[in-house]
């Protein structure tokens, strides 16, 4: 079974979705992630994002890999090498909207959430999940909230791998995003049909998990 997590960056699904995982004994899955993933390779290829074709060729020799560990953590792996830390830079942040618009990395990325969630129990986040991945999730949240809250949220992420960051830079960059995210041909980020929407600008992550959870019950 799957349960669904869409929203923007730093409205609090990583936070919700991994809690949510342990509440219910289900396997955390980041969607982001992979196309964080996806980036970092292209980024260290030198791929050329204009070219279809080297964008196939790229995608089909790239040695990616998921290893899901005790629950609410997912490791990422490139060429056996962890990379989970690393996606997280300034960089891959800077170019993974344009990498995740591409049609070719999109059908991968789908393909592989699908086959991956076929057996077992999983809490997926991302921007497309319940609308194009799993449209038909019993389950589908969709959360949202003020941008001065996400930026502070982000710094927080920044500061955790050690990159010094400008609030107000964070804002602006987020902004864009979204326009970029939300207006792309592909799977834009909207609002998936029949998800319960919750605004996380308020709330403890624990009064965030607690209203998923009574829907859930419910
Ligand atoms: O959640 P995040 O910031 O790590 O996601 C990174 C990017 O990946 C985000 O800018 C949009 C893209 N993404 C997507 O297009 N589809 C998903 N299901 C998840 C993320």
């Amino acid at each position: 079974m799957v349960i669904t997590i869409d929203g923007a960056a730093g409205v609090g699904k990583t936070t919700t979705a991994k809690e949510l995982a342990k509440e219910l004994g289900y396997q955390y899955f980041d969607t982001g992630a992979m196309y964080r993933a996806v980036t970092f390779y292209f980024l260290a290829e030198g791929v050329d994002l204009q070219k279809s074709s080297n964008i196939s060729e790229s995608l089909k020799a790239m040695n990616l890999r998921i290893d899901f560990l005790s629950g609410n953590e997912m490791i990422l792996f490139l060429d056996e090498k962890d990379i989970s830390l690393k996606i997280r830079n300034q960089k891959v942040t800077s170019y993974v909207s344009e990498v995740s618009a591409l049609k070719e990395v999109r059908e991968m990325m789908v393909s592989i959430q699908r086959t991956t969630t076929e057996k077992g129990n999983f809490i997926v986040e991302g921007r497309d999940i319940g609308s194009v991945v799993f449209p038909d999730a019993k389950y589908k949240f969709y959360l949202t909230a003020d941008y001065d809250i996400r930026a502070k949220r982000r710094l927080a992420d920044f500061e955790k791998i050690n990159e010094a960051k400008n609030i107000n830079k964070i804002k602006e960059d987020l902004i864009v995003r979204d326009k970029y995210d939300s207006n792309r041909k592909l799977s834009p980020l909207k609002k998936p049909d029949g998800a319960i929407i919750i605004d996380t600008s308020e709330c403890s992550i624990k009064e965030q998990v607690n209203q998923i959870l009574k829907h859930i019950e419910r």
